[in-house]
């Protein structure tokens, strides 16, 4: 199979995740952090070390502020939810995912939302974001690098008007980290979501919030911590605070060696090989008559993710027939972010996207444009499932 469905979640994993899971398993599958016997502080350290390695990636002085959580969804409502308060104003874009918009769509009684409308190319200028500002403003919201066309957004200069500003500003990392440069500290981030099973490479159901110092976040689930048992509240120790209950020790050894792997391999390298399969193939696909490309140009600043369509052929039909007739796994429809499709003008016709990872080809790039030359002559059968909306 040739997998271009990196931002959904990345395949293959790199050596050593796999490995790391099943040793956590068998060697150190005890509860971490509560029994106390030699399994049990094994466990643990797995879950210290995996920690300790995403402080790094993202400069966070403290690893204890380094939350683990199911997912970037999982991350952004404990974060929503867990800071704003009857009356608060958030400023968020229009090209944001579901797991924004819907959070705040469901705190819509006892907050309001502005959201700045994004170019048609997805692209946001910073100072429009000031403009949204109110007094009664608490938040910014945004997401680093759109999942549907992979532009990027000015995080550095918002994360400075926030600060300017004395707001509390949240990130999206959910298509960056791992994939493009994020200091937590420089770029002014009191509160990073991100997923531990995209560019960080780990298993699906990780993910992790960063909670800065700034913010006050209300625990979103409370309970059992293994810590400080005989008192009623909720342990204002870190990062028991905002982990109640067992962890996925296990998904999380396979974050950690995923991590590492970016470690070991190194950002730039990695974005250098996504970046050129990215260009290569928005290259190619603009020469094929009928291809419709969104977002950024190949030479513009952005994440390695493509969407496009095809003139007089449905979206689900194209995506069904890159899955059945070539072996490609793509993703075809709404991306869960219709607000970005609004921002596009693609809500009816949906888009095909592509995502790349270290672990694609060139040759495959070139495989896949193959396929959409042969698709663009051919007639379609009608799409029975292929799309996802
Ligand atoms: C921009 C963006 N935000 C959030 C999410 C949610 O990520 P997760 O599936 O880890 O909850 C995604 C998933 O694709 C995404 O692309």
């Amino acid at each position: 199979m040739i997998y271009l469905d990196n931002a959904a979640t990345s395949w293959p994993k790199p050596p050593g995740v796999a490995e790391a899971m099943l040793n956590c398993l068998e060697e150190k599958g005890a509860n971490p952090g509560r029994s106390g016997h030699r399994m049990s502080l094994a466990a643990g350290k797995v879950v210290d070390a995996a920690r300790a390695s995403i402080a790094r990636l993202f400069n966070i002085p403290d690893r204890d502020r380094v939350i683990f959580t199911l997912n970037a969804t999982d991350a952004l409502n404990m974060a929503l939810k867990g800071v704003l308060k009857p009356g608060d104003h958030v400023v968020t874009t229009s090209m944001e995912h579901n797991s924004v918009t819907r959070p705040l769509y469901g705190l819509r009684k006892i907050v309001s939302v502005t959201k700045v409308p994004c170019a048609p190319d997805g692209s946001l200028e910073a100072g429009e974001i000031e403009k949204a500002v109110r007094m009664n403003t608490r938040v910014i919201v945004v997401t680093h690098a759109s999942n549907v066309t992979g532009t990027v957004m000015p995080v550095r200069e918002i994360g400075a008007l926030a600060r300017q500003k004395g707001l509390i500003f949240i990130v999206d990392a959910a298509q960056s980290a791992g994939i493009l440069d994020i200091d937590a500290q420089n770029m002014n981030i009191d509160l990073l979501a991100m997923p531990g099973h995209k560019g960080l490479m780990g298993p699906p159901g990780t993910g992790v919030l960063y909670v800065g110092e700034r913010v006050d976040l209300r625990p979103f689930r409370e309970g059992g911590t293994g810590s400080r048992s005989t008192e009623p509240d909720q342990p204002e120790v870190m990062p028991e605070k905002y982990e109640s209950g067992t962890l996925n020790s296990v998904g999380i050894a396979g974050l950690g060696a995923g991590v590492e792997f970016v470690h070991g391999t190194g950002l730039k390298t990695l974005r250098r090989h996504e970046l050129e399969l990215t260009r290569r193939f928005i290259e190619g696909a603009g020469k094929i008559p009928g291809m419709i490309l969104f977002g950024p140009g190949a030479d513009e600043e952005r994440a390695p993710v493509v969407s496009f369509r095809m003139e007089g052929k449905d979206t689900g039909a194209v995506g069904a027939a890159l899955d059945k007739w070539y072996n490609i796994a793509c993703r075809a429809g709404l991306h869960c972010a219709p607000d970005a499709h609004r921002t596009l003008g693609t809500l009816e016709s949906k888009l095909v996207r592509f995502s790349f990872s270290y672990f694609n080809t060139a040759g495959e790039v070139d495989f896949a444009l193959q396929c959409l030359r042969d698709i663009n002559k051919r007639d379609l059968p009608p799409a029975n499932g292929g799309c996802n909306c």
